[in-house]
């Protein structure tokens, strides 16, 4: 091969379709969790015969399938039938029983919500859910406020699944007794993948993500390993592409060792990391967003560790999620082509001045 070969032509990329490589991007298949969408599957299943269907508790550390498993079921659902509705609520984002009714209604399409009480806001809810049955899944629960809305919807909705989602499995002693005794959920516990496992899932959006043979076994194989030792995929999908983007920086066609080592790098002790300093961090981030509204939220992480910005990604998510709940940005889901969805970035209503 010349030397000129290996160098990329102006607008030529390694990717295929970047937005593969987003966490919040939802792959045509999942696999390694059949058994536990499954078991899903089957808490729902009563929904189809006229019954109640049983309640879940999703427990698992972080980076591990739990939201993608989930959502892919609700997808599943949708698509076979319309007498079930499925509703999905990120408690991190909604995290008061005013927002968390506020974002059903917008899933149920009911649009009149303003100048309205929670309490009415539920009995209107009520009244569309109970013409068909629902499943509900509350990601992140241990990030909502207050609990009354669950109490709500386990007296108020008669066929349902609800299944809450989060890694802090001791916060379900914090909810009041009355809910509890009336939850009664079935515990499934998600597991870190093995090793194997996790190539797999990442072989499967190098796939979605990159054209053929773009990457070298070595650097993926690299990446696999930092993937495994820190038990979780988001990271992994991280690290592939800033591999792919160092490999273009330097207008490579392939991504090599080298790349993968900078991508490792940018990892490093991420216990430490999840401590940085808040404030400064929020800054950082801000910053971020200020040149760059409008754009995903990969991107922005990016512009951020070039800001010299010390969190990993979740703990950089959180912020988002702390940020766009505070007005000061706002968050968008968008579809990313036939095979998936991300999030955009925008400034909010506050003005970053104010920060
Ligand atoms: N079995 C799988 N197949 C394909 N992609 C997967 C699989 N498991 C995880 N992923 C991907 O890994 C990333 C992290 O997964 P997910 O968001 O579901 O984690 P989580 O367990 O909900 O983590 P957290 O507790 O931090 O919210 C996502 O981009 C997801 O698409
Ligand atoms: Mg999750």
């Amino acid at each position: 091969m010349g030397v000129f070969d290996k160098l990329l032509k102006d607008g030529e990329s390694l990717f295929k379709n970047e937005i593969a490589l987003d966490f919040s991007f939802i792959p045509k298949l999942i696999p390694y969790r059949e058994n536990e969408q499954f078991r899903i599957a089957g808490a729902i299943r009563p929904l189809f015969n006229s019954r109640n269907g049983q309640n879940i508790i999703i427990v698992g550390k972080q980076g591990i399938g739990k939201t993608v498993a989930c959502r892919h079921v609700l997808q599943e659902l949708e698509e076979k039938t319309d007498e079930i509705v499925p509703i999905y609520v990120n408690c991190w984002q909604n995290n008061t029983s005013f927002k968390i009714i506020l974002s059903i209604c917008e899933q149920v399409e009911f649009k009149f919500t303003q100048n309205k009480r929670t309490d009415e806001l539920f009995t209107i809810a009520a009244k569309i859910l109970n013409k068909k049955a629902a499943v509900f899944v509350f990601d992140e629960i241990d990030k909502a406020e207050d609990f009354d809305f669950l109490y709500t919807l386990l007296e108020d909705i008669y066929r349902k699944t609800i299944i809450l989602i989060t890694n802090h499995p001791e916060f379900i002693t914090t909810m009041d007794s009355r809910i509890r005794s009336r939850l009664v959920p079935e515990v499934i516990d998600f597991k870190p993948y093995a090793k194997e496992e996790l190539k797999g899932i990442l072989k499967q959006r190098i796939e979605y993500a990159f054209f053929d043979d773009v990457i070298e076994q070595d650097a993926f194989n690299m990446i696999v390993e930092k993937a495994f030792e820190l038990k979780d995929v988001r990271q992994g999908l991280f690290m592939l592409k800033e591999a792919g983007r160092a490999a273009e920086n330097r207008a490579s066609r392939r991504i090599e060792v080298k790349d993968a080592e900078n991508a490792v790098a940018k990892m490093g002790n991420t216990e430490v990391k999840e401590e940085a300093n808040g404030e400064e961090e929020t800054k950082r981030i801000m910053d971020a967003i200020k040149n760059n509204s409008g754009e995903k939220i990969g991107d922005i992480f990016k512009q951020y560790q070039g800001k010299g910005g010390l969190l990993n990604y979740k703990a950089f998510n959180r912020k988002i999620k702390k940020l766009a709940d505070e007005r000061y940005i706002k968050t968008e889901l968008i579809s990313g082509g036939s095979d998936g969805r991300t999030t955009i970035i925008k400034k909010g209503e506050k003005k970053l001045t104010e920060f």
